[in-house]
């Protein structure tokens, strides 16, 4: 994860949207006739990052729960009064596919800004049949009329609804039966997850989901041990899923699970951060432990408003000690391998997506040194600008 095979004075050649060659930038010249030249004046060219955990539907925001937090109360708590996750589903259920799609239009232009060319993305704000349904469906054409490539995850078990508080099997029971098999035959998701937490589901009724999903050829990534260790590390291993995400809370034996099934530990500190906590996961002993980590910005309302992973990268190194190469590698190639696409996008090399950014540094580390502002230049997708930094005057 420490060696990025860093090009001085690199290019790259795209052909039809695919990178053709990679090397030092003569040799590339030597190959390029009839070409646009786009000259990166020494700045950084990196691959797009792939953000592999993002709530990126959902109607509305959570300024108040966000003022709540800043005068002292604690996410549980808001939620418990009603607040939290609930609040976001009674909006998004009351909100069109079109309005929506208008604000998914919004926050996709905003991680195209920030140089993420692709993102997985989770429904779990709508906890009907039809409104879990609507939410994927903004998803498919948002991967359709965006140049964000979006990748779809069922999330049906992001939290009891309200009508089903009384009697919580019977929600699980309506995701298994109605909910799991309809998004399995419109193939409306790739993955299925659930929120396996104190509260949310717990382990039984997540093992209950999951199987379900894999048995109707579903891949598994699962939030697990954010507010308590669970066991979560532990069933994500059982059930061989792809990754489990979150794991502030995970200990040694979790993550030596986790180890064992080869499981991607996804890292969303900027949860942590935004819910004003201290506890961040052991990233250190999970790369350690030769994990393929991924870092991700788990953007939603409540826990993790924001779309950047430059500043994700800034607290992967300052509050869980990952050297910055290693935070590009799990924003990178290891977040491509975790959505299946490790050799389709994620590094600069032939044959892969000519998906990258051009950045306003000329040392790789400077973007997660520098923080809180943008330092993108310019974005590429399929060998397209998506995006150009406006000059100041
Ligand atoms: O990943 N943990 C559960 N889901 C989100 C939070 C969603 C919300 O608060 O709206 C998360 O942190
Ligand atoms: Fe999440």
């Amino acid at each position: 994860m420490s060696d990025l095979a860093v090009i001085r004075d690199g290019g790259v050649l795209i052909r039809d949207g695919k990178i053709d060659i990679v090397g030092a930038s003569k040799e590339i010249e030597k190959n390029a006739r009839d070409t646009e030249v786009i000259d990166a004046g020494g700045r950084v060219v990196l691959p797009g990052f792939v953000d592999a955990h993002t709530h990126l539907v959902f109607a509305g925001n959570r300024l108040d729960d966000f003022e709540r937090r800043a005068l002292g109360e604690t996410y549980e708590k808001i939620a418990a009064a009603g607040g939290g996750i609930w609040s976001t589903v009674e909006k998004t259920r009351a909100s069109s596919d079109v309005d929506l799609l208008a604000q998914a239009n919004k926050h996709a232009n905003w991680f195209l800004k920030s140089g993420t060319t692709m993102v997985e993305a989770k429904s779990g704000y709508g906890l009907t049949v039809e409104d879990e349904l609507k939410i994927l469906r903004v998803m498919r054409r948002l991967n359709q009329e965006t140049r964000l490539e979006v990748v779809p995850t069922f999330l049906g078990a992001h939290s009891i609804p309200q009508e089903d508080r009384q009697s919580p099997q019977q929600y699980v029971d309506l995701v298994i039966k109605e909910m799991l098999p309809r998004v399995a035959a419109e193939k409306l998701a790739e993955f299925c997850d659930v929120f396996c937490e104190r509260g949310y589901f717990d382990i039984e009724q997540s093992r209950q989901i999951l199987t379900e999903a894999k048995k109707l050829g579903l891949k598994l990534r699962i939030h697990v041990d954010q507010l308590s260790n669970s066991g979560g590390a532990k069933l994500a291993a059982e059930l061989k899923a792809t990754t489990a995400d979150h794991l502030e809370k995970t200990d040694q034996g979790g993550i030596a699970a986790l180890k064992s099934a080869d499981v991607q530990p996804v890292l969303l500190p900027g949860s942590v951060y935004a819910l004003g906590s201290t506890s961040y996961p052991r990233a250190r002993e999970m790369i350690d432990a030769g994990l393929a980590l991924v870092i991700a910005t788990d953007f939603n309302p409540g826990s993790s408003p924001t779309v950047s992973m430059p500043m994700i990268l800034s607290l992967a190194c300052t509050q869980m000690k990952m050297s910055p190469a290693e935070a590009i590698t799990a924003s990178t190639v290891n977040a491509a391998y975790s959505l299946d696409r490790g050799d389709k996008i994620g590094s600069l090399e032939p044959g892969k997506r000519a998906n990258l950014s051009i950045l306003d540094c000329e040392d790789y580390r400077e973007l997660a040194y520098w923080f809180g502002f943008s330092q993108v230049h310019s974005v590429y997708v399929r060998g397209k600008c998506v995006h150009k930094n406006a000059e100041t005057l």
